[in-house]
């Protein structure tokens, strides 16, 4: 199984069955401020939606097709970060992630994406990881950004969310262009 414990307070696992209930419970807390963005929340209503949801994971990682992490701040569930699939032919995947509102502002994301970065062009032998967040999501743009992504273009009216949909900017990075996470200061 995927552990790594990112610091003294941080440790990043793949989510199973038994985290269903606080995975629920964060979503539950923390709709309002994942709905402007993920369309996918207003399906997870119940602790059966969760578990099917993490089913789909745990599939997906047995594939080797992809993971759901949790980044487990101080005990509590504050977030997860997804590769969403891994192309072994073209040798790339995409990243995507959320963070319960009150966990903002530390840096978690950022350090679990670089370290999902190095995975990816590690132990996964990848070339490319993308990053897509929606054009008007500044906080989320800034994470690949920050982790020296390219900002590579713009997909227009990419992704229906509610009822609005949404340019997509999509950011690259490549394995060369990569120096590993600490040259970028995410310790
Ligand atoms: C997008 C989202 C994950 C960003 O959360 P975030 O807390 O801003 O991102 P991080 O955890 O990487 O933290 C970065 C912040 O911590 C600060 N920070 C502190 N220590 C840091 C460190 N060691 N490394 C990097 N940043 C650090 C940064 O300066 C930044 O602060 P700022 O916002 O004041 O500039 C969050 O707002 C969210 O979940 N939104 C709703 C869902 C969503 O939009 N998902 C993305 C869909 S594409």
């Amino acid at each position: 199984m995927f552990f790594h414990q990112l610091d003294d307070d941080t440790d990043l696992h793949l989510l199973e069955e038994r985290h269903a209930d606080e995975l629920l419970v964060a979503i539950e807390t923390n709709r309002e401020h994942l709905l402007p963005w993920l369309p996918w929340v207003s399906n997870v209503n119940n602790v059966n939606d969760s578990k099917r949801y993490i089913a789909g994971t745990l599939q997906q990682f047995a594939d080797g097709n992809g993971m759901a992490v949790g980044i487990r701040y101080q005990g509590d569930l504050a977030g997860v970060v997804n590769l969403h699939f891994v192309d072994r032919y073209s040798r790339r995947t995409s990243i995507g992630y959320w963070l319960c509102q009150e966990f903002q502002g530390q840096g978690l994301i950022t350090k679990t994406c670089a370290r999902l970065v190095d995975h990816s062009f590690g132990a996964l032998e990848l070339n490319r990881v993308e990053i897509r967040c929606a054009s008007e999501n500044t906080r989320s743009r800034a994470i690949p950004a920050r982790l020296g992504f390219e900002e590579e273009g713009t997909l227009r009216q990419a992704e229906l969310v509610g009822d609005k949909l949404m340019d997509h900017v999509v950011y690259g990075l490549l394995a060369h262009d990569w120096a590993g996470s600490q040259s970028f200061g995410v310790q």
